[in-house]
């Protein structure tokens, strides 16, 4: 009776995450049955419902960071293994737990939080910094929405916020129909820009559901040589440097490499001192008011994350194979089943 008590008390106590104890391919994704994380006084323990396997943690695990960033990768995310094997950096649930020091939440309450580089969110339950960039889940968001609004929306909105993107004005986005690009698709419109969104032939349609002005299949056609000229282009590919794309950007044209080789992050300053135009790259802020923001338009309406798929953790390793193709719609979900 002890043992089976003890056993008891034991497995409430777990919870299945998804783990990386070396950097591979898909396949290094293992689930595994952990003890829960235990809230410290500024944390929330949250049931985490769904999460999000995004391009972040597919570089992460397969170690695969933009051309001269592997040392700045490993320094960050850990050299001979994974530093941090439970990745995930966007998440919704509702939290089961709060530190004795927390004011603002209360348990019950639904949220949606973006852990950035901090990850952790591949798991059943995560804890939180209730001061970190956490905000509440409104009620006519699903889970899986909720959980794919912050990687590419916080991007999309710090970009075009060091941008200062305006209404009227020319935005072309390569690489639109992925995570970045489809938030920024749709938070360009939302700002009253004119959008040409570059993807393959496949997602035309879908760019032009989002608002997109017009759309270049990059498969029939190179937006570099069509003489055209935008006051913002925005890369998420890595294939369209300022050499490739000076003369596409009007005097005071602003490029934005959310993918950006260390070549290229080199040449931004040089640039930026000797032209009119001005190259913006680097990683994006993490802030609460953008996660508060992009809630409060996808709630209304205004913004919807694109789901490509949806896996159970259990098939997780499946959801990485299909980001590391390179070729997803929007966002890959998680869902939990417990
Ligand atoms: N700076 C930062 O803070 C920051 C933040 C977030 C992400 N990132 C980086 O940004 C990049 C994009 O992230 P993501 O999550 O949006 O990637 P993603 O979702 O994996 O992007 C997939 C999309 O890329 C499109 N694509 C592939 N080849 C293309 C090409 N030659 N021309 C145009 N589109 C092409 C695909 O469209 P088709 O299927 O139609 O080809 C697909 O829809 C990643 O490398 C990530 O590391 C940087």
């Amino acid at each position: 009776m002890e043992t089976e008590a003890t056993n008891a008390v034991t497995m409430t106590s777990q919870m299945k995450a998804a783990v990386v104890q070396r950097y591979g391919p898909p396949d290094v994704v293992t689930i595994e049955h952990l003890p829960r994380p235990i809230p410290g006084p500024n944390d929330l323990l949250v049931r985490v419902r769904a999460t999000t396997v995004s391009s972040a943690d597919w570089r992460i695990r397969s170690a695969s960071m933009p051309y001269g960033f592997g040392f700045a990768g490993k320094l960050a995310f850990g050299f001979g293994v994974p530093r941090q094997p439970i990745l995930g950096s966007e998440l919704a649930g509702d939290i089961v737990a709060i530190g004795a020091a927390v004011r603002n939440f209360a348990v019950g309450d639904a949220v949606v939080a973006f852990r950035g580089a901090k990850l952790g969110a591949h798991a059943e339950y995560c804890c939180v910094n209730a001061n970190t960039v956490v905000v509440p889940k409104p009620a006519a968001l699903s889970y899986i929405t909720a959980a794919a609004l912050a990687f590419g929306g916080t991007t999309a909105l710090d970009f075009f916020r060091r941008a200062t993107l305006r209404a009227g004005e020319r935005v072309l986005i390569n690489g639109a129909s992925g995570a970045v690009g489809s938030a920024m698709v749709q938070l360009a419109v939302a700002t009253g820009a004119y959008v040409t969104a570059v993807c393959s032939g496949a997602n035309v349609e879908v760019m032009r559901q989002l608002g997109a002005t017009r759309v270049v299949d990059y498969t029939r056609a190179d937006f570099a040589l069509e003489g055209i000229q935008y006051d913002v282009i925005v890369d998420t590919v890595g294939n369209a440097p300022y050499a490739r794309v000076r003369y596409s950007l009007t005097p005071r044209g602003r490029l934005l490499l959310v993918l950006a080789t260390l070549p290229e992050m080199l040449r931004a300053p040089w640039v930026n001192t000797t032209s009119t135009h001005r190259i913006i790259a680097g990683p994006a802020l993490e802030r609460a008011e953008d996660l508060r923001t992009l809630v409060t338009i996808a709630a209304d309406g205004r913004f919807t994350p694109m789901i490509d798929s949806c896996y159970p953790l259990d098939r997780i390793a499946e959801a990485h194979a299909r980001v590391e193709t390179g070729r997803k719609r929007g966002n890959i979900a998680v869902e939990m089943h417990q």
